[in-house]
């Protein structure tokens, strides 16, 4: 079961049709479409829905879920590395209150909640069910107030205004459409809300990601990292971008006009 007050921020993401829960499946009040909850997770993607950048990714976070969220973890536990601090330092804009609703798309293993405001509301989205099973599996050792979802961050299932904050990391360069996810991420904040983008530079892909077995082939293919600036509308407030460890990554913020 959905909690009621997380089932109201639910709408379809193409009619925009809010949603009932019914035997398992979200149904849209008009009984257009029916999406169904698979282990806790509203599964908003269909048949056909994802193509280009998107499935090829999708395909690859299929696959390096399970190394993703329980090997990664254990190196890091192995070798002492504080990522906590170090998603900290890369989020430090955020600043989540108490009881805020906060949406992160693109969520993967989870990584960046356990380094935020543990009394917040969180919603997760993510296109791969392989990263959204890695994450689940982590955050039973650390519970946090964390819905997950999977979907395409172009076309999120949330009504207008919905979200204190909202924020995505690391995968946007990826995506078929980055202006419609901005705009998407947008549209779901409340008026005044922070959002921020972040993401490797390119520097950071050429020095270690076209490194890596494995990976590397992704990442040869790979258009390069433009960071996303252009692409907010000129109407947002405080728009910002900061680069951290050394230039390996930006991070772009501003805020919804009030
Ligand atoms: C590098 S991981 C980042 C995960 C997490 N945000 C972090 O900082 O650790 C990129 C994530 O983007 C997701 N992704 C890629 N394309 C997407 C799309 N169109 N919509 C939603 N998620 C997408 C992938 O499945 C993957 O989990």
């Amino acid at each position: 079961m959905l909690r009621q007050d997380l089932l109201d921020v639910f709408c379809d993401p193409h009619t925009r049709q809010p949603y009932i829960e019914q035997n398992k499946n979200l149904v849209s009040k008009d009984l257009g479409s029916t999406y169904p909850i698979i282990n806790g997770i509203p599964v908003f993607l269909k048949e056909g829905d994802v193509t280009g950048d998107n499935k090829k990714y999708q395909q690859f976070y299929d696959k390096v879920g399970f190394f993703t969220g329980a090997v990664f973890w254990f190196f890091c536990r192995l070798f002492r590395l504080d990522l906590i601090s170090k998603r900290q330092d890369l989020l430090s804009d955020l600043h989540i209150g108490s009881g805020d609703k906060v949406l992160e798309t693109s969520i993967g293993a989870g990584a960046n909640i356990p380094a935020l405001n543990q009394r917040a509301q969180y919603v997760g989205v993510d296109i791969s069910m392989g990263m959204l099973r890695a994450c689940q599996k982590y955050s039973l050792l650390n519970p946090y107030d964390l819905q997950l979802v999977q979907a395409n961050a172009e076309y999120l299932p949330f009504k207008d205004h919905s979200f204190d904050v909202v924020f995505h990391f690391g995968g946007i360069n990826f995506f078929n459409d980055k202006a419609r996810a901005i705009n998407e991420m947008i549209r779901v904040a409340k008026p005044g809300a922070k959002i921020l983008i972040g993401d490797e530079t390119q520097k950071h892909v050429d020095s270690i990601y076209k490194k890596m077995p494995l990976v590397k082939r992704y990442y040869q293919e790979a258009q390069p990292v433009v960071i996303p600036r252009d692409l907010i509308p000129a109407n947002m407030s405080n728009i910002k971008v900061e680069y951290k460890w050394n230039n390996s990554m930006y991070i772009l913020t501003f805020n919804k006009p009030i």
